[in-house]
């Protein structure tokens, strides 16, 4: 297994580019099923994820070429309706395929999904929505049997709270059910908007995504689109606390204020100017360190959950007394102690951490323990003195597009150590 050596201390200065989104590339990867035409895709990362996803779509018959970031996706035919355990398990965004094969051949069987042990993540909302549309479900050995014997129909579906994943897979199914959907307590990600503008240009007609109603009416087919993908958010989240912590300037190309929500306000209360430019975003930090700031994760436009552990790395070293709470999921705060071992001052307890800020972190050997975990134990090496070193990096492999290669572009001392370990 590879690992990260990082030496901290050096401000970072220059230019970073921010890859197409990751949590919007999945799905709309997932949309190509739906249509026997040519899906186009722009500003694709390179990623773990999307590789496995890839392989998925493939066993499913989808024709695929990639190339520069520009992704093909063709389902001319679908030659199978089963998402085996061992492409599902490693990562929930496939569980996704479930509803689209089901809405075009009329039968799928899919495994549980798994993905980051940051919490229990159930699917029950996902098969409330497909069987409100008809679907008839059982479980049986870890698989999701469904079938839709009489086609697929437009429902009403109330969500109890929000689910970016289950919002995302009913309307992907609700594009060819027969008649209006209509979506309430909808998620607001802007990766719902992304997937919804891209099945509009596939021919879907949807109305209000990136809003809690959300209403589709369904067609007798999608045909063959191209869509580009929005920046990835989190990505822009993560380069900016990583300022926080180093110090510098970066240039955040293709990065868009308006994706970070309420993380904009929060890291400006704590001190970083960021400022709007011609196609990305200038970040700077005003003074020596930043301030504690007290979040809780919250479904957009509130703070992001997945910007959570990047931002008690930042905190860690931030000035006073910051109070973190997880209101998305039950089980993430494994970053915590694995900061710790580098000197940061964190006690949790149940949903919440608090940060007691210390001037400066030591490197030390980390665990990557989960995708954005592990990029908290980066930022956190990027400020600390001396040498960090963080096994397990293939979690962030998953999700940040050649972390290395754009950190070390801004003067960043990190790379990587290949093999055992
Ligand atoms: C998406 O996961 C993202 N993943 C996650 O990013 C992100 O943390 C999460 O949304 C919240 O923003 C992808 O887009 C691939 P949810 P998802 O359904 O869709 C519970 C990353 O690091 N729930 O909004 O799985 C669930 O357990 C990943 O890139 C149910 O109880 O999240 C959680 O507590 C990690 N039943 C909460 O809802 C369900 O049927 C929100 O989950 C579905 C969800």
């Amino acid at each position: 297994m590879d690992r990260l050596a990082i030496i901290g201390g050096r401000p970072l200065f220059g230019e970073a580019p921010i890859s197409g989104a990751k949590n919007s590339a999945l799905k709309v990867m997932v949309a190509s099923l739906l249509t026997d035409e040519t899906l186009t895709l722009s500003n694709v990362p390179r990623l773990a994820d999307v590789d496995m996803l890839m392989r998925l779509l493939a066993q499913h018959g989808v024709e695929q070429s990639f190339d520069n970031g520009a992704l093909t996706l063709r389902a001319r035919n679908i030659t199978s309706t089963e998402a085996p355990y061992d492409l599902v398990r490693k990562m929930r965004a496939t569980f996704n395929v479930l509803g689209p094969l089901l809405a075009r051949e009329g039968k799928a069987k899919v495994s549980l999904p798994g993905g980051c042990a940051i919490g229990a993540r159930p699917v029950d909302l996902h098969l409330k929505a497909l069987r409100a549309m008809g679907a008839v479900i059982e479980l049986d050995e870890g698989y999701v049997l469904a079938e839709a014997p009489d086609g697929l129909h437009g429902a009403n579906i109330s969500f109890p709270f929000v689910s970016v994943g289950a919002t995302e897979h009913a309307i992907l199914t609700a594009t060819l059910a027969k008649g209006e959907t209509v979506l309430s307590n909808a998620a607001r990600e802007p990766e719902i908007a992304d997937l919804a503008d891209c099945l509009i240009a596939m021919g879907a007609k949807i109305e209000g995504a990136g809003h809690s109603t959300i209403r589709i009416e369904g067609v007798e087919r999608l045909h063959g689109a191209h869509h580009e993908i929005l920046p990835d958010r989190i990505e822009t989240g993560a380069y900016v606390m990583a300022v926080g912590v180093t110090g510098g300037e970066l240039f955040l190309k293709n990065a868009r204020l308006e994706l970070l929500g309420a993380a904009a306000s929060v890291l400006a209360d704590a001190g970083l100017e960021i400022i709007e430019e011609d196609n990305g975003l200038r970040v700077k930090r005003g003074g020596e360190r930043c301030q504690a700031i007290d979040i809780v994760t919250q479904p957009f436009p509130g703070f992001p959950t997945d910007l959570q552990a990047q931002f008690m790395a930042m905190m860690a070293t931030s000035e006073g007394v910051s109070g973190i709470k997880e209101l998305i999921f039950e089980n993430r705060f494994m970053h915590a102690p694995e900061l710790a071992r580098m000197g940061a001052k964190i006690s949790v307890d149940g949903q919440t951490a608090t940060v007691r800020g210390v001037s400066r972190l030591k490197g030390a050997p980390v665990m990557a323990t989960d995708l954005r975990a592990s990029m908290s134990l980066v930022i956190a090496g990027l400020g600390a003195e001396g040498q960090t070193i963080i096994n397990r990096v293939y979690h962030l492999d998953r999700g940040f597009e050649r972390l290395e290669e754009k950190l070390s572009a801004c003067g960043a001392l990190i790379e990587r150590i290949k093999g055992e370990g």
